[in-house]
Parts: C-alpha cells; sequence; structure tokens
C-alpha cells in the first residue's frame, strides 16, 4: 500500500512525491490459484472524492471527507491542492481534512507537473473561477485513451462570463466581473468531469444555472450532495437536468464518499473470471444495475447482502453483447474487466465502445494471453476460447492493468504485468485485496 494505515501525516508536496512514487513498483505476477472465496470492503469511489477535494476550494474553514481510498490520485489532488494554498492531512480510519484559507491566500495556478499526472485536475478550474475570478491551468495531454478535450468545461465556463487565453500551453481564465453569472446550457454530452466542473462553478455564481444533458452518474450526485452540505442550492442532481441558484457563501462540512463502484464491478468480474463465491461489502447494487444485468446474461449470480452484494460465478460463463454509454448505461471503465471475462465465455460477443474509441489497447495485451479478439473501429468481436495462456503483458491505464490481472486469475501459468504502477492510482492494493480471497499476486519492485 502506498500509503501505510493507522498514521497520521501532512500530505503535503514533498512528502507526496516520496510517498507516492510508483515508479518503484511495475510490475505484479499472477498465478492461477482456483476460485475466489472470503468477503472484502471497498473503499470511497475514485471519481467522487477527486471532485470532492477540489470542492473544498469553495469554501473556507476545514473539510472532513470520510471512506476515502488510499490511492495515487487522491495523493496528486493532495498535491495540486497544496499547490494550490490549501493544507491536506491523512487522518486515521479513511479520512482526510483539508484546510482552505481565505480567498486571497488561495493560489489559483494549477501547474503543469501536476495537471499532466492526471487528467482530472481540470476539475479545479471551476471551482478556483467560483472563488478567486480567475485561475491557471496547464493545458491536459493527451493520455492512453487517446485525445480528451476539455471544449465542453471551457465553452460553458465562458457562458457563465468567463473569457480564456490560451498561451504557452497555459489556460488563463478570468471571469471579466469578478462573480460568475448563471446561464442556461445544454452539454453536447453528458460528460462526467464538465458536468461536476460546471457544478462547482455554478454554485457561487450570480442567479441561475441549468445545465442540460447533465451527466447523472452516482458520483455527480455525491458532490452535489456535498456542496448542498456547504449551502449551496442544487436541484435535479442524477438527472439530465440540473438547476443550481448561485449562493454568495459556502460553509466547510464533514462528508462520507460513496462507495467505488468500479472497485466494486472489478471483484465482481474477478470472481466471475476465477470461480467462487465473494461478498463486497459496501457495493451498491443500486448504483450498478445495467453491469449487474450483464453479469446475469452471463451467468453469474448476484445477491444483494445486508452489507453489499454477494457474487457467485458460474461453470463457464456465456458471451454477451454490450455498449457502453454514459449513466446508467454500461459504464466505459468495467469495459476491459468485462471483456477479459468474456474472452473465455462460451459463444461469440460485440462490444461497442461509444465515450473513448482508444480504450482498447488493453486488448492487444489480451490476444498475448490467446484470447481471439478482433477490433473494427470501436467495436470488438470476442469469440471465447477455453482458457487464455499467462503471458508477459502491459498495463496502459487503471483499468487495463486491472483487467489482464484478472484475466490471469484463470489463464494457464503466470501473467506478468508490466507498468503495474498505474494501478496504484485507483486501487488501494489489487494484489492484496485478490490475495485475501484466495488468489495469488505478487508485487515485483
Ligand atoms: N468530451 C469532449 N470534450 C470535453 C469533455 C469530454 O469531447 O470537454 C468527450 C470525451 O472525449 C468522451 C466523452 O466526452 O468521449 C465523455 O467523457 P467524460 O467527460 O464523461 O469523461 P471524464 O469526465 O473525463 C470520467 C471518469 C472516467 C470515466 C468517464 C466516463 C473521472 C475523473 N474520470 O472521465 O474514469 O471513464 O468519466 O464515465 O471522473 C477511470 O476512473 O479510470 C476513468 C477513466
Amino acid at each position: 500500500m502506498l500509503l501505510r494505515m493507522g498514521e497520521e501525516r501532512l500530505l503535503g508536496a514533498h512528502e507526496c512525491r516520496l510517498i507516492g512514487d510508483t515508479k518503484e513498483v511495475s510490475q505484479f505476477l499472477v498465478a492461477p490459484n482456483g476460485p475466489l472465496q472470503g468477503s472484502l470492503a471497498i473503499a470511497g469511489a475514485k471519481n467522487s472524492v477527486l471532485k470532492i477535494m477540489a470542492a473544498a476550494i469553495l469554501a473556507e474553514g476545514t473539510t472532513i471527507l470520510r471512506n476515502v481510498p488510499e490511492i495515487r490520485d487522491v495523493e496528486i489532488m493532495a498535491e495540486m491542492l497544496t499547490a494550490l494554498g490549501l493544507s491536506v492531512r491523512r487522518l486515521d480510519g479513511g479520512l482526510l481534512e483539508i484546510v482552505t484559507p481565505r480567498t486571497q491566500q488561495i493560489v489559483p495556478e494549477a501547474p503543469y507537473e501536476l495537471v499532466e499526472k492526471m487528467r482530472a485536475s481540470i476539475v479545479v478550474l471551476g471551482p478556483l473561477l467560483a472563488r478567486c475570478g480567475r485561475a491557471k491551468v496547464s493545458l491536459p495531454g493527451g493520455d492512453n485513451f487517446g485525445s480528451r478535450p476539455i471544449d465542453f468545461h471551457l465553452n460553458a465556463l465562458e457562458e457563465m462570463g468567463t473569457t480564456f487565453t490560451v498561451a504557452h500551453g497555459i489556460i488563463h481564465g478570468k471571469v471579466a466581473s469578478g462573480r460568475l453569472r448563471g446561464a442556461a446550457m445544454v452539454l453536447p454530452f453528458p460528460s462526467h468531469t464538465t458536468t461536476d466542473n460546471l457544478l462547482m462553478a455554478a454554485v457561487l455564481a450570480e442567479g441561475t444555472t441549468i445545465i442540460d444533458n447533465a451527466a447523472q452518474e452516482p458520483e455527480v450526485v455525491d458532490l452535489a450532495a456535498f456542496l448542498s452540505a456547504m449551502g449551496a442550492r442544487i436541484e435535479g442532481a442524477g438527472t439530465g437536468r440540473i438547476t443550481v441558484t448561485g449562493v454568495s457563501s459556502l460553509g466547510a462540512v464533514t462528508h462520507d464518499i460513496i462507495p467505488d463502484r468500479v472497485v466494486a464491478a472489478t471483484f465482481f468480474v474477478a470472481t466471475a473470471i476465477a470461480g467462487g463465491k465473494v461478498e463486497v461489502v459496501g457495493a451498491k447494487a443500486e448504483h450498478m444495475e445495467s453491469l449487474l444485468r450483464k453479469l446475469e446474461h452471463m451467468g453469474v449470480s448476484l445477491q444483494p447482502s445486508s452489507n453489499g452484494v454477494q457474487v457467485e460465478a458460474p461453470g463457464r460463463l456465456k458471451a454477451t453483447d454490450l455498449a457502453t454509454l454514459p449513466y446508467p448505461g454500461v459504464a466505459t471503465d468495467y469495459t476491459p474487466f468485462l471483456v477479459a471475462a468474456l474472452a473465455t465465455a462460451e459463444g461469440v460477443s460485440f462490444v461497442t465502445e461509444n465515450l473513448f474509441a482508444g480504450r482498447f489497447r488493453y486488448v492487444d495485451e489480451l490476444l498475448r494471453m490467446g484470447a481471439d479478439i478482433r477490433t473494427d473501429g470501436h467495436h470488438l468481436v470476442i469469440r471465447g476460447v477455453e482458457q487464455l495462456s499467462g503471458a508477459r503483458v502491459k498495463s496502459h491505464d487503471i483499468r487495463a492493468g486491472a483487467a489482464v490481472m484478472l484475466a490471469g486469475l484463470s489463464a494457464d501459468g503466470e501473467t506478468t504485468i508490466d507498468d503495474a504502477g498505474h494501478l496504484d492510482r485507483g486501487y488501494e492494493n489489487l494484489p492484496l485485496q485478490l490475495n485475501s480471497l484466495g488468489a495469488s499476486v505478487v508485487r515485483l519492485s
């Protein structure tokens, strides 16, 4: 684990770099070890906590977040907030404390080194413009999914009164009147992070903002709940139309982060691939309905338990077709795991990736493991083989790395995963967690 439990410490820039240097861990070795058994608890959602940490910029005072996952991306966001003039400390028991100073003490400049490490850093733009009336944020580059534009963010914030100029790779945003103004807008696509950024911008704007075609993810609802507890006036979070009536100031609060549905999905699919019976404690079935239905088509049994969801694998999985869509559709983040599972399912599956066309790099790794998958643009045709064979593969991003790790659970022989440091960006310690269920995954340094 990158951060040791039970230790109170500052997450300042210097210390974060020491603790979070994922370069020292770059390889995992997976060996098949039979079915998984037992129970495992999941922590708070990465894609919720990162935005809620950024939202702490909006109010002076002390924010306490509970159920914060011990992952590298949280450390990077802590470094970002530190660079902006906030202070961030991890406390015992999954708590994170963020102290936000007076507006004059905030430095509204997000440095390239941090934006480049984590594209989600763009979510500081909305809160900085709302609180300080100006912001400088380095343009994020491309990543392993291909090009990830931010035009929706900039266009919508312009409608709210920001003027942007871009020079030397840095976006300079300035709110002409000093305070953002509410606007009615229709997003070209229900983009998750754009919706987050606009929510955080709108809560302190003058007047009413209406976001149509808004993202409906549970993490957007969590952010809205946090902002509402701070005193924001938000209606419709979790639907395609969100209405925000701006207020003049917000107060710092304590908030529980919702469980990570993508981590829960990882353990559902791990069990489906390796076989066995596992209880995923904290998993919220109501956040993952389309995934649960898809897994049921594949023959997996999923039963709500008092603490979460109980998952039980069938003999051999069945093929199914799927297409990724914004929530409540099947999330793009689940697809690499599902494709790894379908690689050995009985029959032919047809998969369409509608969000990130460049997200199929993990398919080449599954091919190295003997999968029969044909890629055509943003479609895959998967002919299930009896068994994959362990090979040396690469982790191209967080979910791609998890997918090849899951594939290795039932492959013939050992699978070595290079560039495995990606996994620590989004998982607390996936090898350790899988081993607690009976898997055999070793971290090589
Ligand atoms: N898009 C634009 N312009 C923009 C913004 C988005 O064209 O200004 C396009 C994207 O290129 C993409 C689509 O809109 O084709 C949807 O992207 P979205 O903005 O919804 O994605 P995101 O907010 O950048 C978040 C998660 C991703 C997850 C996607 C989709 C965070 C930090 N990231 O990304 O999670 O895949 O939503 O659900 O919330 C992960 O956790 O590993 C991860 C990649």
